[in-house]
């Protein structure tokens, strides 16, 4: 039912194939069981990530609204406004963010490399801003400032995770769902990073449909499971509202929230030694902000027996470009 009502939305199709689901062969053997990965950091825009998924139906309601400037908000180092720069100008459409310092720092990495480096070179305006705690009014006003210069602006909220957005997920967990099919793998959980919660929202939909039994455990980058848990409920049933299906029987949040630790944006001992461990064991690259995260709490969750038997998915949703934003941080870090 989700996909007949799905295949009702404008799609931009910038993510031509499915992106792989493989096994980590080397990172299996060291946590003595089978890991395997759906490389959301693959997706072909700009080094890639989730949100480019969720700009495939943002963008496209954009271009059905006549829209000339995506706008948008996040930190110095948001890989979503990264990806929503990057389609701007792959569009030819402007692109204006407001983006905040949320770990207030003055170091020059933080500050100007990483994903900070490439929106300059995606063309996109940058005006900085004390914090985004109000982020729609600002985006509204904003808006309101480039309308009264002639501009036809569209508002693409924080992380893209607005009903719409979410249904780029909603497409790439029907996606999961076949290559799960496929492997003939009983898995025993998906692991993701929950931020904005439009990946969590919109993938836990789908597979609560598809695939009622394959728990989706959402690793907190920002909040405790109290605050985060209303987020991924309520931008899971607007979505199902938006599409027109009621949210399945099945649908169930779940929410580790033990690994985000000090705060949003600042990686703990435990996200860099998953980042580590990856690079080193399988050439793959996580970020500091969120799938470092992600993955120390999958690790943790295979050695605290925290995961039913069964092979366990993990979806790197991108963000490497942030790395060079931490420079220094990974001296003498061993496996
Ligand atoms: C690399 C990466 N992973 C995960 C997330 C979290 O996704 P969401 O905001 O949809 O919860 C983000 C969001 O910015 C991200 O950049």
């Amino acid at each position: 039912m989700i996909k007949t009502q799905l295949a009702r939305f404008n799609r931009l199709d910038l993510i031509a194939a499915p992106t792989a689901l493989e096994k980590l062969e080397r990172l299996s053997v060291w946590a003595g069981r089978d890991i395997y990965i759906k490389r959301d950091d693959t997706t072909t825009l700009a080094m890639g990530g989730n949100k480019v998924r969720k700009l495939e139906y943002l963008a496209a309601d954009a271009l059905a609204q006549g829209a000339d400037t995506l706008i948008t908000a996040g930190a110095i180092q948001s890989n979503h406004v990264r990806q929503t720069a990057a389609l701007a100008a792959r569009l030819g459409l402007g692109c204006v963010a407001l983006l905040e310092n949320p770990i207030g720092t003055d170091d020059v990495n933080y500050l100007h490399n990483g994903n900070r480096l490439l929106l300059d070179l995606f063309d996109a305006k940058v005006e900085l801003v004390e914090n985004l705690d109000n982020a729609d009014e600002l985006l509204q006003a904003l808006a309101a400032r480039l309308q009264s210069s002639g501009k036809k602006p569209y508002l693409v909220p924080i992380g893209g995770s607005s009903a719409v957005g979410a249904l780029g997920y909603v497409r790439a967990g029907l996606e999961l769902a076949e290559q799960i099919k496929q492997t003939g793998l009983d898995f025993a959980a998906v692991v993701l990073a929950s931020g904005s919660a439009g990946t969590h929202s919109g993938l836990a939909l789908a597979l609560a449909e598809v695939l009622p039994n394959l728990p989706v455990v959402g690793v907190t980058v920002s909040r405790t499971d109290e605050a985060q848990r209303p987020k991924v409920q309520g931008l899971a049933e607007r979505t199902a509202e938006l599409l027109g299906v009621p949210l399945p029987g099945a649908f169930k949040v779940e929410l580790w929230d033990e690994y985000f630790a000090p705060r949003y944006g600042e990686p703990n001992a435990g996200t860099l030694s998953a980042i580590k461990l990856m690079a080193s064991h399988e050439g793959i690259l996580l970020d500091p902000v969120y799938t470092g995260k992600a993955m120390s709490g999958l690790l943790d969750g295979i050695g605290r027996q925290r995961f039913e038997d069964g092979p366990l998915i993990f979806l790197h949703t991108g963000g490497a470009p942030a790395l060079f934003a931490y420079p220094g941080v990974f001296s003498g870090q061993d496996d």
